[in-house]
């Protein structure tokens, strides 16, 4: 079959206007509630765009760990390459697909870092090898597998159950200025409400699809 032939209908759900919550974050978190309870596969995955000094924007996937009042909640290593971009440039993009509800969310807005006090307690909640991994992983340089398992035995025969939390490892809080929500409908009418934040109001407007 040609790419060009290909196509899929979507005709699961649709977002009528008396379901929008007047503050998105409640959407947002019925949404994500919704993509783990029907089985979504990753339903926590997010694509995360940062754009470099040079103006190159990139985008990877990084996992949603929190809708709090500062913001959306990730975990990474700050000197990775999302980390130098946001140093630089603090505002983000935030994507969620998930296929099986036909619907994606689209969350802009600006980083700030959590507190050491909260990388930390997150840090020591992961499993043992998670928390070796991110010690022994400088995120996004050159290396090698026989380079990142042996510096991870040496951590495990330095620390053993106990490494400490790096300071280069923590979590963003992206406070969002626009959040707009897709729900997949029949005939490409699908249906995109778009939350604009001015100061503590959200302003809603419903996009063509
Ligand atoms: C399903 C999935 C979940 C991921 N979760 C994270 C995450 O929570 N934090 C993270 O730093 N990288 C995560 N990654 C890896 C990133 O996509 C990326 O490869 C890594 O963070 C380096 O990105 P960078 O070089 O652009 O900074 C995940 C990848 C996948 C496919």
């Amino acid at each position: 079959m040609s790419l060009a032939d290909f196509r899929n209908e979507y005709d699961k759900f649709d977002l009528p206007e008396h379901l929008l919550s007047a503050d998105p974050k409640e959407l947002f978190s019925q949404w994500v509630d919704e993509a783990i309870r029907l089985h979504a596969p990753e339903p926590t995955a997010m694509s995360l765009s940062t754009v470099a000094p040079d103006g190159q924007p990139s985008s990877r996937v990084v996992l949603l760990k929190g809708v709090e009042e500062q913001g959306i909640l990730f975990y990474t290593n700050y000197d990775s390459q999302k980390g130098q971009d946001l140093a630089h440039n603090p505002k983000a993009c935030l994507l969620f697909f998930w296929p099986t509800l036909q619907r994606q969310i689209r969350v802009q807005g600006t980083v700030q870092k959590t507190s050491t006090a909260v990388s930390a307690d997150y840090f020591h909640s992961r499993p043992l090898a998670s928390r070796i991994s991110a010690l022994a992983s400088p995120q996004s340089q050159p290396t090698t597998r026989a380079a990142l398992e042996e510096h991870c035995d040496q951590i495990e025969a330095q620390y053993g159950e106990h490494p400490p939390h790096p300071e280069n490892w923590g979590g963003y809080y992206l406070t969002p200025t626009h959040i707009e929500f897709w729900q997949g409908r029949t005939n490409r009418l699908h249906d995109r409400f778009l939350y604009t934040r001015h100061e503590s109001q959200w302003q809603i407007q419903r996009l063509a699809p």
